[in-house]
């Protein structure tokens, strides 16, 4: 089969497709034809090295992480599924820029009708991370005050729409060229951040759900409720910070697992979840998707000019058709 390998530690010009075996699975797993994977900077994040006291890699190693595809065989434990079933999916650890991988039960979900693979495999890490963001580590409450920093981004895009509809206030921080269509997904104020400093805006909140990071977590603090809620994604919050606000906070990793799959599934079925797709990429060109959202990386590098072009969404590997 074709895969994407990486050999070593490094960035996007190490992604090469490779002929690789078709992996086999042990009687508990499934081995799945992927048609699609989609971009996450944890894939990027994972291949520099930069996690590897904590995640280290098997070299080589296939990058992808959220992915849908069709079952194509099934260990013979597993009797939920069935071969030919659609399903979407998220492997923390990567294996999902490859024709087939394998996974196990807990990792997949049926993939909503409604959407295509291209679209169900920009969903897992990015819905998910919203869902567990606002409601498990934020305990987001109906009549409550969010704001979201980096609201147009493919997190922030679902969090805005699950913060409206759990009833809550929602500001968020995003480009001016972004701020009428979150205003249509509900938001219910947008601050342009390259223009305007959010606190002197936004007003005392309740949460804050930081995808941003850096000085602009630091500057939450300020904002937050005593005893309200930071929720950070990629930079844990400063615990001197936290005592002198009186604000809790969460650093917290997704891990999209069946459970969280089905409530997005429901979401997406109801009609009550978007996420749009900015590119499509053929396997072969992973390296130039990474190098386009790596573009979009937020936090420590202060604020990029505004470009008008960038397309807004996730970006997407097209496996097979
Ligand atoms: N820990 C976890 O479980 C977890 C899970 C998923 C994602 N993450 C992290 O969460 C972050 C967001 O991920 P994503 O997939 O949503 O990213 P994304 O789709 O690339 O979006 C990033 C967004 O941030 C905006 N932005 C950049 N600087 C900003 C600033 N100073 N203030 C407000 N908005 C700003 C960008 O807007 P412009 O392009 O218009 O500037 C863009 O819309 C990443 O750092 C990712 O690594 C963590």
């Amino acid at each position: 089969m074709k895969a994407i390998r990486i050999h070593q530690f490094g960035s996007s010009e190490l992604l090469k497709t490779e002929e690789v075996p078709v992996p086999v699975i042990s009687d508990n797993e499934l081995l799945i034809s992927v048609y699609t994977a989609s971009v996450n900077h944890i894939d990027s994040l994972l291949a520099s090295g930069f996690l590897s006291h904590v995640y280290p890699l098997v070299f080589p190693w296939i990058p992808g992480t959220d992915f849908a595809g069709k079952i194509e065989a099934i260990g013979k434990n597993v009797s939920n599924f069935a071969v030919g079933d659609a399903v979407y999916g998220s492997k923390f650890g990567g294996g999902a820029y490859a024709e087939f991988m394998v996974v196990t039960l807990e990792m997949i979900y049926a993939k909503p009708a409604s959407l295509t693979f291209v679209e169900a495999a920009g969903l897992p890490v990015a819905a998910v991370t919203a869902i567990e963001g606002l409601f498990k580590h934020g305990h987001l409450q109906s009549g409550q005050k969010v704001l979201i920093h980096g609201g147009a981004g493919a997190v922030g895009t679902c969090a805005v729409q699950m913060a409206v509809q759990a009833g809550a206030r929602v500001i968020v921080t995003a480009s001016e060229t972004d701020k009428n269509w979150l205003l249509s997904l509900g938001a219910h104020e947008v601050i342009d951040y390259r223009t305007k400093r959010f606190e002197s805006v936004a007003g005392e909140v309740d949460m804050v759900f930081d995808l941003v990071g850096g000085e602009v977590q630091d500057r939450s603090f300020t904002i937050i409720r005593e005893g309200g809620f930071l929720v950070a994604v990629n930079q844990h919050p400063s615990a001197e910070l936290a005592k002198k606000y009186n604000v809790r906070t969460v650093f917290m990793n997704a891990l999209p697992r069946a459970e969280s799959l089905k409530q997005v599934y429901h979401l997406i079925e109801k009609g009550k979840l978007s996420l749009e797709v900015a590119q499509v990429y053929p396997l072969e060109e992973a390296g130039q998707a990474w190098k386009n959202i790596a573009e979009n990386l937020t936090g420590t590098t202060g604020y990029r000019p505004v470009n008008k072009d960038k397309k807004r969404g996730k970006h997407v590997i097209l496996i097979r058709k």
